[in-house]
């Protein structure tokens, strides 16, 4: 059997472009209102404000959720599960942060409106019942976080490391949150 030649697609691929120091220098000059975005940001910018902005709102709407429930929470366990309502909590409105953060060195603007809010939110704002309800509430909706983080982060890519990064970062601790959720509802005894 002939042994093939070098693949095709290898051949294809740019080489990776290293800049002269005069080319880098000139470049920088240019659109300097862009701030940190430079000509060589190349991903769809728009798309990943808005793709942004639909996590903040999912943020919001599980910070609301989390103090909701915090607040309502009775019962023999809810000491316990009270804490981490509140924690997860301050831990959603931190991630809020980082993507406003984000969407503002994008050249965006974050959407807080909260006449829009629910509506643009991935995750649902459920009251719950009893607190077996809330924590299964909360455990669906870091489920439908935990999804649509991953979906941003491939659709990001290699295009804007940075922006993947807070994304990976975000979705590692939505995993933690649900695997709690899981945990207590795996020992749960009573309502
Ligand atoms: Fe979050
Ligand atoms: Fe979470």
């Amino acid at each position: 059997m002939s042994k093939q030649p070098a693949s095709k697609k290898a051949m294809t691929v740019p080489a990776t472009v290293i800049t002269d120091r005069k080319t880098l220098r000139a470049n920088a000059r240019k659109s300097i209102e862009d701030g940190a975005i430079t000509p060589t940001y190349s991903a769809d910018r728009k798309m990943v404000i808005k793709l942004l902005n639909d996590a903040l709102a999912t943020e919001w709407v599980c910070v609301l959720r989390y103090y909701r429930h915090y607040y309502m929470a009775k019962g023999m366990l809810a000491d316990a599960v009270k804490a981490e309502f509140l924690e997860h909590a301050q831990q959603e409105q931190a991630h809020a942060g980082m993507l406003a953060e984000r969407i503002v060195q994008l050249g965006g603007e974050p959407d807080f409106n909260p006449d829009t809010l629910t509506a643009r939110s991935h995750a649902e704002y459920k009251e719950g019942g009893n607190l077996r309800d809330m924590v299964r509430e909360n455990l669906i909706a870091e489920r439908i976080a935990i999804d649509s983080y991953r979906e941003m982060i491939n659709f990001v890519g290699d295009k804007d490391t940075t922006t993947k990064r807070i994304l990976e970062h975000i979705l590692a601790q939505e995993e933690d949150h649900a695997d709690e959720f899981a945990d207590m509802l795996d020992g749960w005894i009573g309502e």
